[in-house]
């Protein structure tokens, strides 16, 4: 499965892309502000993720660390608001239209690699939009699928069961499981704070 043409192609790909962003393949930091990728193609573990407020990106960056591991942040091509409002509106929107967003960043194969970690937060209840369109079409047949999902509170909702629908062939793994910190809350929090301490 893990064979060299595997791994010599995913080699190419990163040198390609890591020439087109003018960046060092092997050498560069995911702090970097432009990356999407990290890894020197030699790795069979992919850990791909997507993050809006930093939990699920902590946990992708300490597994691809620990494990050696390629690592590739899903990003859309058309980035989500900064505002948590206006961007849980889109996301909703995408949800209930089905939209599958474009990706940015030099979407890597998944030929050479024999695991992928996928690491998402939920949203409304599922699995992110970008994260259904970095899987649409993927032939995960014999590949170690190993969810990583974080929520604000409410636990996975059906994430796991439209991960079976999204990618059947995959050999899915117990996921990691992880309630994190509610945005929506801090900002919550915050308004009130400031509500109280600097009143207009
Ligand atoms: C658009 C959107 C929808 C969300 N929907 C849910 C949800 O349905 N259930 C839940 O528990 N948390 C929900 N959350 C909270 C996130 O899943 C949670 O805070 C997650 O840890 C954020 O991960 P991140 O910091 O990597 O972006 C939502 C957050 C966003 C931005």
């Amino acid at each position: 499965m893990n064979g060299t043409k595997g791994i010599n192609r995913r080699s190419a790909f990163f040198q390609l892309l890591g020439t087109t962003l003018g960046l060092g393949v092997a050498t560069h930091s995911v702090a970097q502000a432009e990356q999407f990728w990290t890894g020197n193609g030699s790795s069979s573990t992919l850990v791909a993720f997507l993050s809006r407020s930093g939990n699920t990106r902590m946990i992708a960056e300490t597994l691809a660390r620990q494990m050696s591991a390629d690592l590739f942040e899903i990003r859309t091509s058309e980035p989500y608001p900064d505002d948590y409002q206006a961007h849980v509106r889109l996301a909703r929107q995408q949800q209930e239209t089905g939209e599958l967003p474009a990706l940015s960043g030099g979407v890597p194969g998944l030929e050479g690699y024999q695991s992928v970690v996928l690491a998402f937060p939920v949203w409304g209840q599922d699995i992110p939009a970008p994260v259904r369109s970095f899987l649409a079409g993927r032939d995960m047949g014999n590949r170690n699928l190993f969810p990583c999902i974080t929520h604000g509170g409410y636990g996975p909702g059906r994430s796991l069961e439209t991960l079976g629908q999204l990618v059947p062939d995959a050999q899915i793994k117990a996921a990691f499981i992880k309630q994190c910190d509610s945005e929506r809350e801090t900002l919550g929090l915050l308004a009130d704070w400031t509500a109280t301490v600097m009143p207009s």
